[in-house]
């Protein structure tokens, strides 16, 4: 192993560090990032704390960065990106590979750690490293087929090429939701490509980012390929702006909310930089008379509960057809109470973890409060849940209206908000009613209407009668509000690479 522990052990938090490090055999430095290849301190020596969402202990102290550091990133990154840029595809292809390997065989570690940064239960952790490690291996694989085209010319004596090279130094801002594989679905895909990376790590989950580095040291990644920019919260909208006005940075890919998406393209305006964006979604879930209600029943548990109902494609909103309207309602509420189980996510049967932390519990709290002020009826759950103050009962509720905070906004939690429709052309109005347009589920098993339906949905991604389609193998992005570009599938590599046109003449 190449680093040794370093940890700040206080007392009061003895507990938690030794579990942080007794499972996390990546034995990352306390107080530590990763610039350069190097790992070191914040220029200030100041540190800002990783809490357990789930207790609210610190489990690592990390660097708070701010713009000194990005800029010694970016330079270290841009003089890297000369090199890396020059090595061979299959080159590349191999260092991906050992990356997806070693993600693999440290997969218990790894998901260890998103679970006692991020709170999502050890189950899904696992499912994430298995999800974050995928995008290595496709990318691995992709990196080799990024080809040009040799064009028809319409002179003689010329011939046409368009070849496509790898942009530059990639900013990549990340969420705390996936924070591995959202790190691995971008840097994977800017790797393959021959571009180099800055990451910025959302505020809350910073660890798993420097296990990733910490990995790419032990895959010999060439220092400054990857570099790692931990922020705390007070400090991330300066480097936010430092990595979007920097003119040695060539793209910007970011995933998290539609504000701070619309900062950063705008940020990013000043240098006419690539800018990809993976945004909020207010993803309708339609269930159809033709469906067959204990499939949706399923679909709906998966596409609304993952990770505590935190993940950009979580269903927002059930439209649910009158004439199965109360079976479906009456399902779902017998699936919420008996598969659903609330505690923190080490522990063995929990199904769900704690939301993030206390806003996010706030805000969930206020879409049920003025749900119910607007007249919505509440089967289940409703105010937070006995575990502590950042864990929320799994709420159902029905009578959604449209006026309803639910219906306009993205909840963020685990809340089931059901509205009744009478026709197909009423649920897609009301599906499509809003600016967001990340993804969308509908059950039916109308071969016509699956095609009409998915024809009519403004969304980038739908999932028919299937409640969760991540891979990484799809397309994942969004329209309208919720993005620009496509991460994932073959499209990913495109957002790090430009075309280069040549004319070669004189070929007389
Ligand atoms: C997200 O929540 O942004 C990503 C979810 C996924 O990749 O499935």
């Amino acid at each position: 192993m190449l680093l040794k522990s370093t940890f700040q052990i206080k007392n009061r938090f003895k507990c938690t560090i030794r579990v942080w490090r007794t499972i996390h055999n990546l034995s990352v430095p306390d107080g530590k990032t990763y610039i350069n290849g190097k790992w070191v301190a914040a220029k200030s020596g100041k540190t800002f704390p990783v809490l357990n969402p789930a207790n609210g202990e610190i489990v690592a102290n990390v660097p708070d960065c701010g713009d000194e550091e990005t800029n010694e990133a970016v330079d270290g990154c841009y003089d890297a990106f000369k090199t890396w840029k020059n090595t061979t595809a299959k080159e590349r292809a191999g260092f991906l590979r050992n990356m997806f390997e070693l993600q693999m065989k440290n997969s218990k570690s790894l998901a260890h750690i998103i679970t006692l940064e991020g709170g999502k239960t050890l189950a899904e952790s696992v499912g994430e490293i298995t999800y974050g490690a995928s995008f290595f291996e496709w990318f691995s694989e992709e990196a080799r087929r990024i080809y040009g085209d040799i064009v028809p010319s319409p002179f003689k004596n010329r011939q046409l090429f368009f070849f496509r090279e790898p942009i530059g130094v990639a900013g990549i801002i990340t969420p705390w939701n996936f924070p591995n594989a959202m790190i691995t679905r971008k840097v994977a895909a800017a790797l393959a490509a021959g571009c180099t990376c800055v990451i910025k790590p959302a505020e809350d989950t910073p660890l798993s980012a420097l296990a990733i580095a910490q990995l790419a040291e032990e895959a010999n990644i060439p220092p400054g390929v990857i570099n790692v920019i931990t922020t705390s919260r007070n400090n991330t909208p300066s480097v936010g702006k430092r990595l979007c006005e920097h003119t040695k940075v060539a793209t910007i890919s970011f995933t998290g909310s539609t504000a701070v998406g619309k900062l950063l393209f705008e940020q990013s305006a000043s240098t006419v930089k690539r800018v990809s964006l993976e945004l909020g979604g207010n993803a309708p879930f339609i269930v159809f008379n033709s469906a067959d209600v204990s499939k949706a029943v399923t679909g709906a548990m998966a596409s609304k509960f993952r990770n505590s109902g935190q993940t950009c494609v979580c269903t927002n909103r059930i439209l649910v057809q009158e004439k199965i309207h109360d079976d479906f309602v009456a399902a779902l509420a017998k699936a919420m109470q008996n598969q659903l189980k609330v505690g923190e996510g080490l522990k063995p049967d929990v199904t769900t973890g704690p939301l993030i932390n206390e806003n996010a519990v706030r805000k969930v709290e206020r879409h049920v409060q003025d749900a119910l002020q607007k007249g919505a009826n509440l089967i289940l759950g409703g105010k937070i849940h006995s575990c502590g103050k950042t864990f929320f009962e799994p709420t159902l509720l029905t009578n959604l209206k449209k006026d309803m905070l639910i219906s306009k906004e993205e909840t963020f939690g685990p809340v089931a908000a059901v509205m009744k429709f009478s026709s197909e052309e009423e649920a897609i109005e009301i599906a499509n009613s809003t600016r967001s347009g990340l993804s969308g589920y509908f059950y039916s098993e109308d071969i016509s209407q699956i095609w009409r339906v998915a024809k009519a949905l403004e969304v980038g991604m739908i999932g028919v009668n299937e409640g969760i389609f991540s891979c990484a193998e799809a397309a994942f992005g969004g329209v309208k509000e919720s993005g620009l570009g496509r991460e994932g599938s073959r499209y990913g590599i495109d957002e790090y690479v430009q075309i280069k046109y040549m004319c070669l003449g004189g070929l007389d």
